[in-house]
């Protein structure tokens, strides 16, 4: 058996009790090796964010995306939206640009189904990209358009007679006129596709061929989590993204060091003063003197660094509290991907223009002050007196953003960008450790240093007996 060393936290577990460990095992790498299969369905192979009844638990997926394997057309159904009836059958996933191609289960054998419906997504998981048109299909119309073979009936309904409508069609047929028609449903296809559409038959083909949609489900905690071997699921007892690793689950990646929490990495799998806390989706830390909580955006342990934003600045670019961002040197640098950015809030109605302040029109704060327009900004953290705003702050952003500060919703953004820190922690250590010796770092807190797992004193007779 290949002999490999997952995380830190398994072999402090090992020295002491025999059977713990194996336990240990037995409840979270059994997550871990369910959380590997795939859902198989005909051709479809599908991972997170899907999981179903059969192969992938629901905690190896994301709320939202259950599917099923139709007995009838041997393909996986899911709906875009929980509290709709409407199915959809699944007909590629490509999981680098996180899109699916559905084709709604109702006009998969005709266009009469028995109850009309609009597609309609939840957009929280689900948007549509741009390859999609829609076509429209009409019924129980009146027969004042003029028949061509954009017509078709049903025999489903009072009045039979029905249309259906693309861009291309409507640039030549002239557009059907409202009132004509009871209803109309809109179906998305692929834009290509559409172009195409002359008669019933490609329309039936264009239905089948389905359209695209983006999902949204954590997709970049996923990616790290994969990055670090890991395979991605949902604590669904705490309704967050989680990592499953070989060894142990983890709430972001395998190789979290120098962070631990309260709940998945012990402090003796990182560094003391990198606590985390992870009670909501993204982990939130102390990287300041003072006490604001920053979001931990991503992680990246081959160059040491770490996005994070602001928690007060999170949704709004308008924070109850404003202050000065005061690293903890100790812990973390900038990297020089940082710029410091001055914003000025609270500022007279009319303000005179100063070459050197930044393009961003000014918005009002309500909670800073009602009457006042709100925020100027400029790059850099030198003084300048001719600004008569009541309060100031310095913000370390990446300086990319400086390209999109526009408006309040740009620098709402700005803000959710974040920026990055280099973290401390005896890092080339822990880079000979990974790559040298095949470990994983920790701290060894009698020795109060640095140690990498598994070390030197620990008896081989262990992982021979355990392995
Ligand atoms: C699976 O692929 C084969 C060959 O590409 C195709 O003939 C078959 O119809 C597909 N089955 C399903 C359920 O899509
Ligand atoms: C949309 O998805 C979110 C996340 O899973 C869920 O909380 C919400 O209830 C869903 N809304 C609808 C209308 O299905
Ligand atoms: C059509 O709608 C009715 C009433 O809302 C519902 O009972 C029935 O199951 C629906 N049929 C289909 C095929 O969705
Ligand atoms: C198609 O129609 C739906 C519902 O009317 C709409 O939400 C969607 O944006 C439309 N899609 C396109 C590509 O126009
Ligand atoms: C399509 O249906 C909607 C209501 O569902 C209606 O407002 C609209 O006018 C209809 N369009 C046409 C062209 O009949
Ligand atoms: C559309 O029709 C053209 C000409 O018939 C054909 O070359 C093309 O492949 C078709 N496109 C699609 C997406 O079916
Ligand atoms: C949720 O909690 C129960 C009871 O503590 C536990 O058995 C289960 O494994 C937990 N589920 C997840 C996904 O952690
Ligand atoms: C910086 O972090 C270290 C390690 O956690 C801590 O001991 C120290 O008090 C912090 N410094 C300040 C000024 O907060
Ligand atoms: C962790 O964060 C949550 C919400 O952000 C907060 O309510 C809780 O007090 C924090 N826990 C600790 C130990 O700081
Ligand atoms: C931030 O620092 C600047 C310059 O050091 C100071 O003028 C300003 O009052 C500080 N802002 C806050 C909110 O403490
Ligand atoms: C921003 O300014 C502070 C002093 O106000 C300085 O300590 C810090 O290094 C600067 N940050 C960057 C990223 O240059
Ligand atoms: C701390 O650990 C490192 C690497 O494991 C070692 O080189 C160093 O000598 C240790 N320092 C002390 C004081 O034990």
């Amino acid at each position: 058996m290949k002999l490999s060393f997952p995380s830190c936290c398994f072999y402090i577990l090992i020295i002491f009790p025999l059977i713990r460990p194996l336990k240990f095992i037995d409840a979270n790498g059994v997550k871990y090796e369910e959380c590997k299969r795939t859902i198989e369905c005909g051709n479809i192979s599908l991972g997170y964010p899907f999981y179903d009844d059969q192969y992938r638990p629901a905690y190896c997926g994301h709320p939202g995306f259950k599917v099923s394997c139709s007995d009838e057309n041997n393909m996986p159904e899911i709906s875009l939206k929980t509290s709709s009836p409407e199915k959809y059958y699944l007909l590629h996933v490509s999981l680098d640009s996180h899109t699916i191609s559905v084709a709604r289960e109702d006009y998969w054998d005709g266009v009469c189904p028995p109850n009309l419906s609009d597609t309609s997504l939840n957009y929280s998981l689900f948007s549509y990209t741009t390859a999609n048109e829609n076509v429209t299909l009409f019924y129980e119309c009146s027969n004042e358009y003029p028949a061509s073979r954009n017509q078709f009936s049903c025999t489903n309904t009072n009045n039979g007679m029905g249309y259906f409508m693309t861009e291309v069609l409507e640039s030549y047929l002239g557009h059907i006129p409202p009132g004509l028609c009871r209803s109309n449903v809109s179906v998305p296809v692929y834009r290509s596709v559409a172009a195409n559409i002359t008669d019933m038959s490609s329309l039936h083909a264009a239905l089948q061929s389905g359209f695209e949609l983006e999902w949204i489900a954590n997709d970049d905690l996923c990616d790290d989590c994969r990055g670090s071997s890991g395979e991605c699921g949902y604590n669904t007892n705490l309704s967050r993204f989680t990592c499953y690793c070989a060894d142990d689950v983890h709430n972001f990646r395998c190789d979290g060091y120098p962070f631990y929490d309260d709940d998945t990495r012990p402090d003796y799998c990182g560094y003391p003063g990198y606590k985390l806390n992870c009670s909501n989706e993204y982990g939130e830390i102390s990287v300041t003197q003072s006490s604001e909580k920053y979001l931990l955006l991503r992680m990246d342990p081959s160059s040491h660094t770490i996005d994070v934003a602001p928690k007060d600045f999170w949704n709004t670019p308008c924070p109850d509290n404003l202050f000065n961002t005061t690293l903890n040197y100790s812990l973390y640098k900038y990297t020089d991907e940082v710029a410091n950015f001055t914003f000025y809030y609270d500022c007279p109605t009319s303000i005179p223009v100063i070459p050197s302040l930044g393009s961003a029109s000014p918005f009002t704060c309500p909670n800073i002050n009602d009457n006042h327009p709100g925020v100027y900004f400029k790059i850099g953290d030198d003084y300048i007196s001719q600004i008569p705003c009541q309060s100031k702050i310095i913000a370390p952003l990446f300086n990319q953003s400086v390209d999109i500060l526009r408006d309040k919703d740009s620098v709402k953004r700005a803000f959710e960008k974040g920026f990055n820190l280099e973290w401390i922690a005896d890092n080339d250590n822990c880079d000979e450790c990974r790559e040298k010796r095949g470990g994983e770092c920790g701290y060894d807190f009698s020795q109060r240093n640095f140690t990498c797992y598994p070390n030197d004193s620990m008896n081989p007779f262990l992982f021979i007996w355990l392995y």
